[in-house]
């Protein structure tokens, strides 16, 4: 294994001012993307889109890395037939790989859900770094529903899933992203929500030791700790901000160098409010990069713009470009109003 490139791509992952793009939506999930703007998936659509984003000109500069679906890692730019890994090196933008097979029920744990995928990974791995991929992500799926889901089961099956691929992503020279996404769906409040997410995060730490695996060449994708979306009264910007950053300092070890949170179902300005505040607010002891692996709130305007419509895919680039740089401003704390409102839909 080795170490130091490892360190060094899980750190640029993360680097001020930069983040990741998440643009790997598995084949079920980006069907229902491009169903939403009334384009069907296939291969080429698929194709068409990616590329779009990521031919995006200056995208590099707020964007560290991108996450591919398998098929996009086999794909090439449009224009010039590049392969994407290529193309996405030669900008200095880490490609990365999802390798999970997604989240099935956990047998006699009724609610919760556990990510299979590490049949073969080994295998695929090896495939994967040949094509050029330096990083790779996994994503366990854990509920909230009353007080008995996640059950220690559920998160300790998960928790080892997760330290099982990460001992195998760097055995083949890619850097683990670790995601125990706990989702918002619900009406719980913003403490049960940091519970769970510290339960997750802490079980994760304990399997990844467990595993032997070396912390300063893996980044953690967790949820930032928000009240569950149906709530009543949910928690304003300072307190996410606050819980988030609480929850991440018990249980995140100062080794690991970048935390790159998804964004969930937040919206594209809420997820971006809250990562800048999170970094306003972080202090001295807060040891690592704070930075986004964003699906939805780097592409969801992008998407409506572009709507299938090739005369628009300079409106939608910039479109995507805007989020990148305000999502890149807010891994700063140097995000404001004044920033989001330098660019509209249509403009
Ligand atoms: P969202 O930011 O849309 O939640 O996607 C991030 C991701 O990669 C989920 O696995």
């Amino acid at each position: 294994m080795n170490k130091s490139a490892l360190h060094e791509v899980a750190t640029a992952l993360g680097a001020p001012g930069k983040g990741i793009l998440a643009a790997d939506e598995s084949t079920p999930t980006i069907t229902k993307r491009l169903a939403a703007i009334g384009v069907e998936s296939t291969p080429a659509t698929n194709n068409a889109y990616r590329d779009l984003l990521f031919t995006t000109p200056g995208f590099e500069q707020y964007i560290s890395g991108v996450i591919l679906f398998e098929e996009t890692l086999r794909q090439s730019t449009v224009e010039g037939g590049v392969p994407y890994p290529e193309h996405l090196s030669k900008l200095g933008v880490v490609p990365g790989i999802k390798v999970d097979k997604g989240a099935k029920p956990l047998a006699g744990c009724p609610g919760d859900k556990v990510t299979e995928g590490l049949d073969g990974l080994r295998d695929r791995f090896a495939a994967y770094y040949e094509l050029g991929a330096r990083f790779a992500k996994w994503r366990a799926v854990i509920s909230i529903e009353g007080e008995a889901v996640p059950s220690t089961t559920g998160l300790r099956a998960n928790a080892h899933a997760l330290a099982r691929y990460a001992a195998l992503a760097q055995e083949a020279g890619l850097v683990p992203i670790c995601e125990p996404e706990v989702l918002m769906d619900g009406e719980h409040s913003i403490e049960r929500s940091g519970e769970v997410t510290e339960a997750a995060i802490t079980e994760l730490y304990a399997a990844l030791r467990e595993q032997k695996v070396f912390l300063e060449g893996t980044v953690l994708k967790p949820n930032m700790v928000v009240s569950g979306y149906d709530g009543a009264g949910r928690a304003g910007v300072d307190e996410v901000a606050a819980a988030t950053l609480a929850c991440l300092k018990r249980c995140v070890p100062a080794a690991v160098p970048s935390i790159v949170f998804l964004s969930g179902g937040q919206t594209e300005v809420e997820a971006t409010v809250h990562l800048d505040r999170i970094n306003e607010m972080k202090g001295d002891d807060a040891p690592w990069n704070l930075s986004f692996s964003f699906g939805r709130a780097l592409q969801q305007t992008a998407l409506a713009t572009w709507g299938g419509d090739d005369a628009k895919i300079d409106a939608a680039k910039a479109a995507f470009l805007h989020r990148a740089r305000c999502s890149g401003l807010a891994t700063l704390g140097d995000y404001s109003e004044a920033v989001e409102a330098e660019w509209k839909p249509g403009s």
